[in-house]
């Protein structure tokens, strides 16, 4: 494997070819576009963005050649040249038998979920993430975190953060039996964390552990690539294996996956479950009938299947990764420059402000998270979102508010798309926002949705 990369700083392995213009608006402007989406970022308009940070799921900008492989889309219903080019892709660079596409990560969670769950099952996880929890409960499942504590803790360094603890783990099989834990959820880059990455060893050890309980491990891989990065990086052993040979030897430690393409693998919309298991397979390929689409399309075009096969070859090159992990460890470190608590070490899709340290003087049930969001944005015109207590829900028993250690803004940058320069006016918004935190106020929900509730909730200024 060329390693080109290590003369040079983390600068971008590819030139920009066209541009998209932005509008840049006035404080006042700001003011208004915020108090009409009740302060919840999710709610503004994105043309009313300067900076958009709010996720980096299907914001990635395609290269050449997957906006090419765009015109080579084969929109047959049944049997789309595409489709084998994405079942290739999958089972070469992750190891993957089977694979049936899906619209998006959340289409083949609702899949597996309602394969391999039966009602009161446990399902264990390294800490849940929204949308995969859901589906695991409107399954009949419980979600149980068997994260490590250093990932709940913003003050740790702790490299591999994303790693289960096998403890946690078997008190809930002495608890329950593993009859009642069809699988582990085990999620690469770990989102809700911090990005922060799982260990190859850790990995390994649970494959151990679950192969001698007959428990699956099903793999959250949507930020697989960005986890074999720090594999590379911090893990003795791999400093002279490439991306693509870690990512293949993560996949290959696990029963299946499900894959939300939008974030590793460039593309704006897509996913797709995959499974090694046939019969499980054979399941997973009826009931995408049902909710997505023929079990060659799922929820996909079939142009947007080959941008995926394409996205998917160019996320694991070595350059590229170098890259996009570097611009975000950039972003980091100009963020500590100016004082502002961050969450360490500094994860992979973005940069986690810990708003409990930032606005340390209002309550969680004031949301400081989500405030802060909103304080950021009226800044610069710098659009980010809350992971905190608003994202976390309510209790389903209790009906109150869950109150989760981490009360985080999350800073994410989509791959390929902002510059250092735009990192540089990041960093100064922010670092602005900081020097007069304590002038900051709480807020109040005034408007609470069922589901998932951060992406429509309404709040006011207290
Ligand atoms: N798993 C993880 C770890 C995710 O980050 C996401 C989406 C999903 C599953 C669901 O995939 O959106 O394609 O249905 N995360 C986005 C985010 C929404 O902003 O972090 P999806």
């Amino acid at each position: 494997m060329k390693q080109s990369f290590r003369k040079h700083s983390w600068a971008e392995p590819y030139k920009i070819k066209m541009v998209e213009l932005l509008d840049m608006n006035e404080r006042e402007d700001r003011e208004n576009f915020l108090r009409e989406a009740g302060y919840n970022t999710f709610l503004l308009k994105s043309k009313d963005v300067y900076i958009d940070l709010l996720t980096d799921s299907g914001t990635s900008a395609m290269s050449d050649r997957q906006w090419s492989g765009l015109m080579m889309g084969d929109e047959a219903y049944a049997g789309s040249r595409n489709f084998y080019h994405l079942e290739d892709a999958v089972r070469k660079f992750y190891s993957y038998k089977h694979v049936v596409p899906t619209h998006q990560g959340r289409g083949a969670e609702h899949i597996i979920s309602q394969i391999m769950i039966k009602p009161g099952d446990i399902i264990p996880g390294n800490m849940y993430f929204t949308t995969t929890k859901l589906h695991q409960e409107l399954a009949g499942g419980i979600f149980k975190d068997v994260i490590i504590d250093e990932a709940h803790d913003s003050e740790s360094e702790f490299p591999f953060k994303g790693n289960i603890d096998l403890d946690k783990l078997d008190a809930l099989v002495k608890t329950y039996g593993a009859e009642k834990i069809p699988y582990v959820a085990m999620a690469t880059s770990v989102n809700m964390a911090g990005g922060q990455p799982i260990s190859m060893s850790n990995l390994k050890a649970l494959r151990t552990y679950t192969q001698k309980h007959g428990i699956k491990i099903i793999h959250d891989m949507t930020r697989v690539a960005e986890n074999a990065w720090f594999i590379k990086q911090g893990e003795e052993g791999y400093a002279d294996k490439s991306v693509a040979e870690i990512v293949y030897e993560i996949c290959s430690l696990t029963d299946g996956a499900t894959m939300s393409s939008k974030k590793d693998a460039m593309v704006n919309i897509g996913g797709f479950l995959a499974i090694n298991d046939d019969d499980l397979f054979d399941e997973a390929r009826n009931m995408v009938v049902v909710y997505e689409g023929l079990h060659t399309y799922g929820g996909m075009a079939g142009r947007d299947m080959e941008a995926l096969a394409i996205g998917i070859e160019e996320s694991v090159s070595d350059n590229h990764m170098h890259a996009r992990i570097g611009q975000v460890q950039y972003l980091g470190e100009q963020l500590l420059r100016y004082g502002v608590p961050i969450i360490k070490p500094i994860g992979g899709h973005g940069i986690f402000i810990d708003a409990k340290k930032f606005l340390a003087h209002i309550p969680q049930a004031q949301f400081p998270a989500q405030r802060l969001a909103a304080e950021i944005y009226l800044d610069a015109g710098v659009r980010t979102m809350e992971r905190g207590i608003v994202s976390a829900g309510r209790n389903k028993e209790s009906g109150e508010h869950n109150f989760p250690k981490l009360e985080l803004v999350r800073v994410t940058i989509p791959r390929r798309v902002y510059t250092q320069a735009h990192m540089d006016v990041i960093a100064e918004s922010i670092g602005n926002v900081y020097s007069y935190r304590h002038e900051i106020k709480g807020m109040k929900m005034i408007y609470e949705p069922k589901y998932l509730r951060f992406f429509q909730a309404r709040f006011e200024l207290l």
